[in-house]
């Protein structure tokens, strides 16, 4: 018993000595978001986002969400198994869609003449909004889109391009009927949720860029776990995604710089290839994108290591499916091997500190109500090409409770050796992401996120 752990332990080591690393957390800042009236010490310089009982009863619910993508990715993974010069940029602010009860982040664009808040994932391709009239809408703030109103709307015909490209992709024949002129869709995204409606074409604006007779979803009958957001931005590699209906304009080149929920600032969307940006950044290292010609869709990695505080861990699992990164999953999955490596060496590291119980998918938890601040060892994943991700010090650890009595490393661990592990956006705060579809690669550089 005792040897075989001792031999586990070895197995995730590389046998290389390295100084731990570690980096300040301020339980103090995170612990200044409004307390409960019972907590006395109500400190002055409160930055305010929700009410705690809120955000706790709506973090058990999102991450619940987060099990269903990541079930639904598998399963789609599943049953799957069985160039021109850019020339225009475009840069939107994009933020933590907490208030419309998502952990998926969100950008304003303009379709038409109205301004709509949507979820940006890179995990899917047709884009999509809640729109008039209505069979089946959930309830979001913005008035649904009204194709009616909107001067620049055309519907997609049937005997169209963007009609067979989706009836190709989808494997959807029969959208359209014998009578029936326009094209419909059905998106299901695994899990059972979808969004149905017509294919229309309107005017995009994304910051101050328009894109003209961009193809995307009308739903007239949506349901699933989009929080209270008007509708969907697909950034996949598909060819009915903004990035390939926009290649001709932005080069198939986009980035985000996703910043932390509770931190009220907003990083930005960028389409195309601004090098501007990389004056705030570190220099970006670039991996190579794994083609897999039945997962077209996905971005997917070859991850050939990890390190927590500085000590490199060995897996066999490194080098061997590659992992995906997905803008809309939340937590990061790594496969189980991995994952124990991981969570062994940061126990080991981070010692002293009372635990909590598990929650949700996260099973390693503290609390941390007595501390001020306290040094975490952060967890940097490499990739093929020598890329780095460096994981923020704000994505190490999920808050489930605002008190800090329950906190829990940001992590998780796939049912299986043989899933693919997902990025998800809680580690990808504070790192500029750049997808170059053309050259094929992504890039990672650190960056505090704002908008400017
Ligand atoms: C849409 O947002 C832009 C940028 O914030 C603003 O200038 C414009 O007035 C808004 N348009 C509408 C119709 O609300
Ligand atoms: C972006 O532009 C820079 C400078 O022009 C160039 O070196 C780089 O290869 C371009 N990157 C992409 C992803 O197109
Ligand atoms: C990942 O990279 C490693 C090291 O370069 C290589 O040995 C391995 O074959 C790569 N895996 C894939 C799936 O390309
Ligand atoms: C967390 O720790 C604090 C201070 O050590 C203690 O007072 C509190 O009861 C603990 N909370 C829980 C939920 O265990």
């Amino acid at each position: 018993m005792v040897l075989l752990l001792i031999l586990v332990a070895f197995s995730c080591f590389n046998g290389v000595f390295s100084l731990g690393r570690k980096e300040l957390l301020s339980l103090k800042r995170l612990t200044t978001t409004p307390a409960p009236a019972r907590f006395s010490h109500t400190p002055k310089d409160g930055a305010t986002i929700l009410e705690m009982k809120h955000i706790k009863h709506i973090q058990k619910g999102l991450l619940t969400l987060d099990v269903v993508r990541v079930e639904s990715i598998q399963s789609r993974i599943k049953n799957v198994v069985s160039g021109r010069v850019e020339s225009s940029q475009a840069r939107v602010p994009i933020s933590s869609g907490i208030q419309l009860q998502t952990l998926n982040y969100i950008v304003i664009v303009t379709l038409g003449i109205r301004n709509l808040t949507v979820i940006v994932d890179t995990g899917s391709d047709l884009s999509w909004v809640q729109c008039q009239p209505c069979r089946l809408c959930y309830t979001q703030p913005e008035p649904l889109f009204n194709p009616l109103v909107s001067p620049s709307y055309r519907s997609v015909q049937c005997n169209s391009q963007p009609c067979h490209t989706l009836q190709s992709n989808t494997g959807n024949s029969g959208l359209c009927g014998n009578n029936a002129p326009k094209c419909n869709y059905a998106v299901t995204y695994g899990d059972g949720s979808y969004t149905r409606g017509e294919l229309g074409r309107d005017r995009l604006t994304l910051g101050m860029t328009p894109v003209e007779n961009f193809v995307f979803g009308c739903g007239r009958n949506n349901r699933g776990l989009f929080g209270a957001a008007s509708g969907l931005l697909g950034l996949g590699r598909n060819d009915l995604s903004l990035i390939s209906q926009t290649s001709d304009v932005f080069g198939g080149v986009f980035s985000y710089c996703l910043p932390n929920s509770d931190s009220g600032t907003s990083g930005s969307l960028i389409l195309g290839n601004d090098t501007l940006v990389f004056k705030n950044t570190t220099p970006v290292s670039y991996t190579r994108l794994i083609p897999n010609p039945q997962l077209y869709s996905f971005y997917i990695l070859n991850m050939t290591g990890a390190s927590v505080g500085g000590v490199p861990l060995q897996s066999p699992s490194f080098g061997g499916n590659g992992v995906l990164i997905d803008s809309g999953t939340v937590i990061t999955r790594l496969p189980p091997s991995v994952y124990t490596c991981v969570k062994a060496e940061f126990l080991r590291q981070f010692t002293g500190y009372p635990s909590a119980p598990s929650f949700s998918i996260l099973d390693t938890c503290f609390n941390l109500s007595a501390y001020d601040e306290v040094n975490i060892p952060t967890l940097k994943m490499q990739f093929e090409g020598d890329a780095e991700i460096s994981v923020d010090v704000t994505g190490m650890f999920y808050f489930a409770k605002r008190d800090a009595s329950q906190v829990c490393l940001a992590l998780a661990s796939l049912a299986y050796e043989d899933q693919i592990g997902i990025i998800g956006n809680y580690q990808q705060r504070n790192t500029r992401v750049v997808y170059d579809t053309k050259q094929m690669q992504v890039g990672f550089a650190k960056e505090v996120c704002s908008f400017s």
